[in-house]
């Protein structure tokens, strides 16, 4: 394996606009979710909840059926090689599985792995040459970027080869808003692409029984003490504050349901960051995370406001999970 790599580091992610995003988070006491797996540790901790909680590493048949679309989806592959862009690729544990099987019908495999955290991008790319039978013989890149916020059809259009492109949005569309993500993911399927994503899903034919059925997912003490991790970094405690989960509809998509996260202050609080002072009074609430659970039905209709629609999916026996293979309508 070779011993360096390249990393693509967008401006979006640049450290003084990443400083600005993060005054943001505590002036509007809103975390952006890309500060829950920036730093080493922050990674560290949300690796440890996925092993423990994603039902992709704990659920057999979840595993099962990635397994089968993977297959579909290479033996379906037209070309020879394949630009495979993993967006928000985290440790890269689904994309890598893909590229072997894409690499087990002989396609050479050109693998971006992108993401807003360096310590998961450059752990995505270890797993790759890890696994892969034979990685000499792909390309894997890394690409540090803020996917809510870069010029991603020009970007791309600099970094990625002319081969077509299979995109992959694993474990994302729950943490973004869905007027702002889906029409950048539109905007970048151009003829013979391809983009899969998986969504978490709402078990059960009542949609709030659903989400309600897998609270104890999020609700529970390696979550908590993941999501509270970047406040803690800048001093809060565990006894400063608490940390309540519930289930949260809201304009303009009040027909989705969402688990968020939220934090209140127990007592008055003061953080310094880069010289900025910020007072929390006891009883302020900061908002710390979310996510939207889908049913098939509404993750189709959501698609289809945005232009995009699903030409295969795979919906796991939980129900609680589903990979989507999309194009443009
Ligand atoms: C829930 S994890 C999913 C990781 C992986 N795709 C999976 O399915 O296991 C979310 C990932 O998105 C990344 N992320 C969050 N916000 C981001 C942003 N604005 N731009 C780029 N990456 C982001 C995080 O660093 C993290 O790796």
């Amino acid at each position: 394996m070779k011993q360096n790599m390249e990393v693509w580091v967008n401006d979006s992610q640049s450290p003084e606009k990443d400083m600005k995003d993060w005054l943001e988070c505590l002036r509007s006491r809103t975390m952006v979710h890309k500060f829950l797996y920036e730093s080493s540790r922050q990674a560290a901790r949300w690796l440890e909840v996925h092993r423990a909680f994603s039902p992709a590493r704990t659920d057999q048949a979840v595993l099962q059926m990635y397994g089968s679309a993977f297959t579909k989806v290479a033996e379906g592959w037209r070309g020879s090689s394949v630009q495979l862009i993993g967006l928000g690729c985290g440790g890269g544990h689904k994309e890598v599985q893909l590229a072997l099987a894409l690499e087990s019908r002989r396609h050479k495999v050109r693998f971006l792995a992108a993401d807003a955290s360096l310590p998961l991008v450059l752990s995505a790319r270890h797993r790759f040459a890890a696994v892969m039978a034979n990685p000499a013989q792909h390309i894997v890149s890394g690409w540090v970027l803020d996917i809510a916020e870069a010029d991603l059809v020009g970007s791309l259009e600099e970094l990625a080869g002319s081969e077509k492109r299979l995109i992959t949005f694993f474990g994302m569309v729950p943490n973004f808003e869905p007027d702002i993500i889906f029409p950048r993911l539109a905007s970048l399927l151009r003829e013979g692409d391809q983009l899969l994503l998986s969504a978490n899903l709402a078990p059960g034919p009542d949609y709030r029984a659903g989400v309600e059925r897998i609270l104890p997912l999020y609700d529970n003490s390696p979550t908590r003490r993941w999501l509270i991790g970047p406040l803690e970094a800048v001093g809060v405690s565990e006894e400063d504050a608490r940390v309540d989960f519930s289930l949260v509809s809201r304009p303009p998509h009040g027909d989705l349901i969402r688990v968020q996260a939220d934090l209140t202050f127990l007592r008055k609080v003061a953080v310094e960051s880069e010289g900025e002072v910020f007072e929390y009074d006891q009883g302020q609430v900061f908002q710390l995370f979310y996510s939207y659970r889908h049913t098939p039905e509404n993750l189709a209709s959501t698609l289809g406001q945005y232009g995009l629609k699903i030409e295969k999916s795979w919906v796991a026996p939980s129900g609680e999970e589903g990979l989507f293979l999309l194009g443009r309508f």
